[in-house]
């Protein structure tokens, strides 16, 4: 195996190698993932979504976090492993924010925490990093805060642009090690990246990223259409998986299954 990834490894590669990351919430893709290489692994709040059936991200909370990070860190050795902040876990206090953080890191075994948002949370960001704790940022379209702002893709009106080349700046200048810009128009998410020495990860944020993340799900088409624009499915494992459970079944009543080699 090589060496565990290090937060200043993920920092160096900037302008010189892109950053490949993705997410995971289990042991069994964890162990694939890790020896593919990523370089991160990010056990998302997507998990809410994805595994947990929910509407959106903001039912989750950091007990069922930590059960996905502890199953991931289980199997995954090298690669820097971020925990996200769900939704409620970062914003009531920055005490409170970093009481959560620790759990990642003393019982989710988490290398890294990521928390959504901007200027408005970068004295809590201050706070963990100072604590010890590696930030990764999160900016541009934040699935915690549809609520209040809605599932759109951010930059093309000016003030937007001003904001988050601000947010960018001020989340780097609070300690972030990386930012993942999400849903932000190509030019924009460019821009953000040129003006950072920090690298951007980003996600439906175009090609001049330092980095790119997708959802595993999606990545290996086990989520149900429709996708985002940004979402390459590189195989249909629904499909797979449909043909396969199909096949059990009938075979089952057919009484092929079980044939002599399986039987005691
Ligand atoms: O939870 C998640 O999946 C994310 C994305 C940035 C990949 O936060």
């Amino acid at each position: 195996m090589k060496e565990k990834i290090k937060v200043s490894d993920i920092i160096q590669k900037k302008g010189k190698e892109k950053i490949v990351a993705i997410t995971c919430y289990d042991a069994l893709i964890g162990e694939i993932e890790d020896k593919i290489g990523f370089d991160i692994i990010l056990v998302g709040d997507s998990v809410s979504n994805t595994l947990l059936g929910n509407e959106d991200t903001l039912r989750i909370g950091m007990d069922e976090m930590i059960i996905f990070a502890k199953a991931v860190s289980k199997k995954v050795k090298r690669a820097l492993l971020v925990g996200d902040m769900p939704f409620a876990s970062f914003q009531i206090s920055k005490e409170r924010a970093l009481e959560n953080a620790l759990r990642f890191i003393k019982e989710g075994y988490m290398d890294a925490v990521k928390i959504e948002g901007g200027k408005e949370f970068c004295e809590t960001i201050k706070y963990i990093v100072k604590a010890g704790i590696p930030v990764m940022g999160h900016i541009g379209l934040l699935p915690q805060f549809y609520l209040s702002y809605g599932f759109k893709v951010k930059g093309k009106k000016e003030e937007e642009k001003e904001k988050l080349l601000e947010d960018a700046k001020i989340l780097e200048d609070a300690g972030v090690f990386a930012i993942v810009l999400e849903g932000i128009y190509e030019d924009v998410a460019k821009e953000i990246t040129e003006n950072l020495k920090i690298p951007t990860i980003g996600i439906g944020a175009g090609r001049f990223c330092d980095g790119q993340i997708l959802v595993v799900y999606d990545v290996l088409g086990l989520t149900p259409p429709p996708y985002p624009k940004f979402v390459k499915n590189y195989t249909n494992l629904r499909e797979i998986i449909e043909r396969a459970l199909l096949q059990y079944k009938e075979e089952v009543i057919s009484g092929k299954y079980p044939e002599e080699k399986y039987i005691y």
